[in-house]
């Protein structure tokens, strides 16, 4: 698909840009999305008996049993073509500052460094009362429920759950950077979950171009300035390849 030559003049003469990224970034490296196929994770399973606070309290095993699943699908992907263009574009631009909604630790893992996690991370222990960083006592689990040492309450993975608000301070940040950017490659998301799909309208008020990178068509497709339809492991490494050209 031929790259819209507005768009590639709008990246090169950007000095800030924004990438907002949902689980189709991590789709190349093997990692299953939310939505759409019948592979996602949502697709047979509710996530209100996984990802809420309630379900920690009402099954915290079975809670446990599928985020260390998530983890270790995640530790066994490798980043994609499409991570090593993230940090590509990064190093083009003056300011380039991703938003992820993705726990799985792939961009940081290809080389990226301004990641802003939104919806946490899934490498991460949390006291369910304290809500307070943990450090798991040892790398491989041995007991099914972690708990916490301080506390002793049900230790959480430190991702966000449905229901819950978004820490204020990675709000605020995500904000801030969408206010101050020139444009936003807006990367794999089905932009159904809030607030996460309301950060490209932040950059917009604020004057910033937004191109959406997906294969199918998204609750934002129609109110962005370029849609490219594709991977994001095909799309992006040419967008890179364009401007060091
Ligand atoms: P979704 O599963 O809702 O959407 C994934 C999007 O990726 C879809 O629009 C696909 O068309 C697109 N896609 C698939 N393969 C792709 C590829 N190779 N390249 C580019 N795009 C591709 O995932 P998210 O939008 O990330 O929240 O979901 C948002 C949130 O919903 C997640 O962070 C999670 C979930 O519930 C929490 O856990 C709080």
């Amino acid at each position: 698909m031929p790259l819209p030559a507005e768009l590639v003049n709008r990246v090169r003469s950007a000095n800030a840009l924004v990438v907002l990224s949902g689980a189709g970034l991590s789709a190349d490296s093997g990692l299953a999305t939310f939505r759409g196929t019948a592979r996602s994770l949502w697709h047979n399973r509710r996530p209100e008996e996984l990802a809420t606070p309630a379900a920690l309290a009402n099954d915290p095993e079975l809670v446990w049993r599928w985020h260390r699943e998530r983890r270790r699908l995640a530790l066994a992907a490798t980043p994609n073509r499409a991570h090593a263009a993230i940090v590509e574009l990064a190093a083009m631009v003056n300011r380039c500052v991703t938003i992820t909604q993705n726990v799985d630790g792939l961009l940081q893992r290809a080389g990226a460094t301004d990641v802003i996690e939104f919806h946490g991370n899934l490498f991460l222990d949390r006291c369910s009362r304290t809500n307070s960083e943990c450090v798991p006592e040892r790398a491989e689990p041995t007991a099914a429920v972690p708990h916490c040492t301080q506390c002793g309450a049900a230790l959480r993975p430190g991702v966000v759950w449905f229901g819950e608000m978004i820490d204020s301070a990675v709000l605020e940040h995500a904000v801030a950077a969408c206010d101050s950017t020139d444009g936003v490659l807006v990367v794999g998301t089905s932009a159904t979950v809030a607030p996460a799909n309301a950060l490209a309208s932040v950059a917009r008020r604020a004057g910033a171009w937004i191109a959406e990178i997906n294969p199918a068509e998204t609750t934002i497709s129609r109110s962005v300035d370029h849609v490219l339809r594709g991977q994001a492991g095909d799309i992006l490494p040419a967008i890179a390849d364009l401007l060091d050209a």
